[in-house]
């Protein structure tokens, strides 16, 4: 009898990933077995291998468990919730209510190196901050106690204080994985960016610097968050914090822009005969005093029969200026009082195509101040539901910077895996409004629970998801009425902005895997045995079945899933037809065959679907290889 190969439907093998990256560069250094030779590889690396006993780094307890963590694969899912999303069938933005570790992890195989830009703004280890407890033998079963899906007696799920011996370690426990994880998903001309304070910016940096390299270390940027405290904070008066930018992998020609700031912009205010060209201008100085001395950019200009010399010289070549002169766009000023004259040049709003020029992005941030963040919360909630949030304005800034240098893309993805209260989703949609780019959002957020005295609680919250959530609903909604109040605020068409959110919640499988973490006792064994008898958990719905083989095929969750029917059988084909979903419980011949000739590179059916029937499986296997086609079972 031909035996069918199961679907893994664990998520991605981050050990075996990295093998492969290092047999990619390595291949030299692969035994027969797909080992690495140690001594292969050292004779291949020569000179570089620091065989020494110190060396330079960071050391913390936990720090092994961490790599253990991260290479632990998941076998949760992300069980679509259509309730409580908005336009799900078609948007293309995610919120994903869950521990972000696991998350994570199942957004490996389907997002690996599709994510433009990344902003976390993490707890930041001030002593009152609640580190949600990984745990790499079971993280899933901590989380299903810690959201209550799960009997929680016995777990005790408390706040990191600086009166715990592990007050640090416990908070670089908790972020390396993440960033190690997060990495992966970034694009090549990916940039991640991570708000901290003073209280572990230099942890932070260390260990950013071993994840993602020194040398893709971008920018510390300070942010001025306020412009003053109360008369009875201590010490200096603390007005900023940090953003760390990071790379996933600099380049040389690469290049950081950032839209020019509306006071940059202002300053252009004049018009001349290129306006509808290049649009409005404003003029800078042409001579300097402050570049070393070049005898070529010394040299007089003529105008209406006067000669003009620089104090010291100009800023460009004598062509480049007699072409601006001829082309008028030059501008000379006479001074009256000592009858002299200056020369400026004119500089245009736009470039030759029509874009907006880019401005360069400083390394101090003065503002926008968190209580404009508080101000943008509170057009939608009580101030008091969600402490702090950071304001949208600071999060369209570091959405707009951009790499140049690489080809640009058409869309792209930005996530915020500690959403909080969504802020970078509200950034995301307004600005789309604003610009002809289009962005998606990945939303990842813990239901980290409402204590019943808080605001938030009184007012209907249960959990900070749900507050998140909630934002991005009232959003959107106020999107929809401001355009039908005002239609022309828009650069574009409403209709192309996507103005919905699909909610996926952290959950056990569909199905009952074989988890290799469970104690080796006759049993836990036993216990094992007895749930593969039956493997697909009574209360899976077909649609969180559905998602669940897409997330561990590798597909986006926002992939087109079309239904069809196929020999009296409900088909489910995903990305036009380059997967088919059968999760008929009686499959026939007919439908098998039905499917093979659409010729999909892979086809997924139940095993239950065979009913013991070995013959039909034989057939199958044939029928599938024959159109070379990949086929799994569940
Ligand atoms: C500082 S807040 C983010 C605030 C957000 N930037 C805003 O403007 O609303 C950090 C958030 O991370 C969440 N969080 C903490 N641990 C998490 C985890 N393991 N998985 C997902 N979210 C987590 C917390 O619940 C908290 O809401």
């Amino acid at each position: 009898m031909a035996e069918i190969e199961k679907l893994d439907l664990t998520s991605m093998d981050i050990k075996e990933h990295q093998i492969e990256k290092l047999k990619e560069l390595f291949p030299e250094a692969f035994t027969e077995g797909n080992k690495i030779d140690w001594d292969r590889l050292r004779r291949t690396l020569g000179e570089q291998i620091d065989a020494g006993k110190e060396r330079y780094g960071m050391n913390w307890p936990g720090k092994a468990d961490c790599f253990r963590t991260i290479q632990q694969p998941s076998i949760a899912t992300l069980v679509p919730a259509r309730e409580e999303s908005v336009d799900f069938d078609t948007t293309q933005n995610l919120f994903i209510e869950g521990d972000n570790l696991e998350a994570l992890k199942l957004l490996q195989k389907s997002y690996l190196g599709k994510i433009k830009m990344i902003y976390i703004d993490p707890p930041y280890n001030t002593g009152n901050d609640f580190i949600y407890p990984d745990n790499y033998t079971e993280n899933l079963d901590t989380y299903l106690a810690y959201t209550g899906q799960v009997d929680a007696e016995g777990r005790k799920f408390a706040t990191n204080t600086e009166t715990d011996g592990r007050f640090h370690s416990k908070w670089l426990n908790m972020m390396y994985p993440r960033l190690f994880l997060a990495k992966n998903l970034l694009r090549e001309d990916g940039v991640i960016f991570i708000s901290i304070d003073d209280n572990a910016v230099l942890n932070l940096r260390t260990i950013c610097n071993e994840v993602f390299g020194e040398e893709n270390f971008i920018a510390e940027l300070v942010w001025q968050k306020k412009t003053g405290a109360g008369a009875k904070s201590k010490g200096f008066i603390r007005l900023h914090e940090y953003v760390l930018c990071y790379a996933k992998s600099i380049s040389p020609t690469w290049d950081i822009a950032a839209p020019m700031s509306e006071k940059t912009k202002a300053m252009y205010n004049k018009k001349d005969e290129y306006f509808d060209q290049l649009g409005p201008f404003a003029t800078w100085p042409l001579d300097t005093t402050s570049m070393d001395e070049r005898a070529n950019l010394r040299f007089p200009i003529f105008h209406e029969g006067n000669e003009i010399w620089p104090r010291k010289q100009w800023l460009w070549s004598r062509e480049r200026v007699e072409r601006a002169q001829q082309q008028n766009k030059l501008v000379f000023n006479h001074n009256e009082k000592d009858n002299s004259w200056s020369v400026r040049f004119k500089g245009y709003l736009y470039d030759e195509d029509g874009e907006e020029k880019s401005g360069k992005p400083t390394s101090v941030m003065i503002g926008p101040y968190t209580q404009e963040g508080t101000k943008d919360f509170q057009k939608y909630f009580d101030r008091d539901v969600f402490p702090f949030p950071k304001p949208v304005s600071l999060l369209k800034q570091l959405l707009s910077i951009r790499v140049e240098g690489v080809e640009a893309t058409e869309e792209d993805i930005a996530l915020d895996f500690f959403a909080g209260s969504s802020t970078t989703g509200e950034a995301v949609l307004r600005l789309n409004q604003e610009c002809p780019k289009k962005t998606k959002f990945i939303l990842v957020q813990l239901p980290e629970p409402c204590t019943e005295d808080s605001e938030a609680y009184k007012a209907g919250y249960k959990t900070i998801a749900d507050i998140g959530k909630e934002r991005l609903r009232m959003v959107i909604k106020k999107i929809k009425e401001e355009h039908s109040e005002k239609t022309d605020m828009f650069k574009g068409d409403i209709s192309s902005l996507d103005l919905g959110f699909k909610v996926f919640k952290l959950s056990k499988s569909n199905f009952n895997i074989w988890d290799s973490n469970v104690e080796k006792t006759p049993e836990a064994l036993g216990r094992q045995l007895e749930l593969h008898t039956s493997h697909i958990s009574a209360e899976a719905s077909q649609e969180a079945i559905l998602f669940e083989l897409l997330l561990k095929s590798g597909f986006e969750l926002t992939t087109p899933i079309e239904k069809l029917t196929l020999e009296g059988k409900t088909v489910y084909s995903i990305a036009e037809g380059e997967l088919l979903i059968c999760l008929d419980k009686h499959l026939t011949n007919e439908v098998i065959k039905a499917m093979a000739e659409r010729k999909p590179s892979r086809v997924i059916c139940l095993d239950e679907g065979f009913q013991d029937n070995d013959q039909l499986k034989t057939n199958a296997v044939q029928i599938m290889k024959s159109k070379n086609v990949v086929f799994r079972t569940v």
